[in-house]
């Protein structure tokens, strides 16, 4: 049998959605996370490490194929907490891989990065990118490291600029920006096994009609999403379009949390100025 894969944030919620199909994919896989996961399966082991230290992080690297990098702070956080707990934990990760000679990098980005674009306009992900908190600029770092890592030093690498990770959209955004888990677990594969996978974005979505974005490169790279958010929508609640900055954003909430610009001149209207 192959090596296994090592999935960090193991312990987190989007791991839990996740794991079954990385199992049943790759037949072993490595997790670890500062806290222990609810159950393992076999197949599954666990090896806990604190991945703002390169030593941790190495240690747990060694003897994988690949790694599929989930690791840090969702959601808003301080300054303080993001530069450890997000950005050092990518850099330790890609560093350990550097230094082990594992190819194959996988980095679980956001839409947060493109958050202050209008829904209006759909994106294919060559556009300048527009974060909309710190937690995306975080993902905008983490991105540029794996660009880094893939140019400099042969890795190849897949950001995957998931949506919303979740088993059936909840509200009208999550039409445009479900994902469902087995379908990451889709990308993660070619992440982790393609041959033309070299430094590589793509939008973390299922087949959904209302989506903002372009998926053309996860498509050439033979992404087949299996589900679609159109077949939710008669169970959501009407859509509440209240004219608010985070009704208009793709980034939604993030956008307007702590919003103290000028509402005229935000992110893509900013752009367009001459
Ligand atoms: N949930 C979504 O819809 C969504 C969307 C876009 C991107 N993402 C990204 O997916 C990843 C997982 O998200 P989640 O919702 O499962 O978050 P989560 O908080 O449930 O899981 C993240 C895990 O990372 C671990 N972690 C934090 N600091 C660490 C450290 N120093 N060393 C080792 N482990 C550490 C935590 O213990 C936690 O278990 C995150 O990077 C998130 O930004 C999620």
């Amino acid at each position: 049998m192959s090596e296994p894969i090592l999935l960090t944030g193991a312990g987190g919620k989007v791991a839990a959605m996740i794991r079954p199909y990385l199992l049943a994919h790759f037949g072993a896989v490595k997790l670890t996370d500062l806290r222990p996961p609810e159950a393992l399966a076999p197949g599954e082991e666990f090896h806990q490490a604190d991945l703002t230290d390169l030593d941790q992080a190495h240690a747990v690297a060694k003897g994988v194929r690949g790694i599929v990098h989930l690791a840090g702070l969702p959601g808003e956080n301080t300054w303080d907490a993001v530069l450890d707990a997000s950005m050092k934990t990518t850099i330790n990760a890609l560093e350990a891989a550097r230094l082990l000679g594992i190819e194959r990098f996988v980095f679980a980005s956001s839409n947060h990065v493109i958050g202050f674009y209008p829904r209006s306009e759909r994106l294919d992900g060559n556009e300048r990118m527009l974060p909309d908190s710190r937690y995306a600029v975080a993902k905008v770092f983490g991105e540029a490291a794996l660009s880094l890592y893939a140019d400099k030093y042969g890795m190849r690498t897949l950001s995957i600029r998931i949506g919303t990770a979740i088993d059936r959209p909840r509200n009208v955004r999550e039409l445009s920006t479900f994902h469902h888990p087995e379908d990451i677990a889709q990308l993660i594969a070619i992440g982790i096994e393609h041959p033309d996978v070299r430094n590589d974005v793509v939008w973390g979505i299922s087949d959904n009609a209302d989506a903002w974005w372009d998926n053309g490169r996860a498509e050439a790279l033979g992404y087949k999403p299996r589900y679609r958010a159109a077949d939710f929508a008669d169970s959501l609640p009407a859509g509440t379009a209240s004219g608010d900055l985070a009704d208009l954003l793709q980034g939604g909430g993030l956008t307007s949390l702590e919003f103290d610009g000028d509402p005229n001149l935000w992110g893509a209207n900013a752009l367009k100025r001459d």
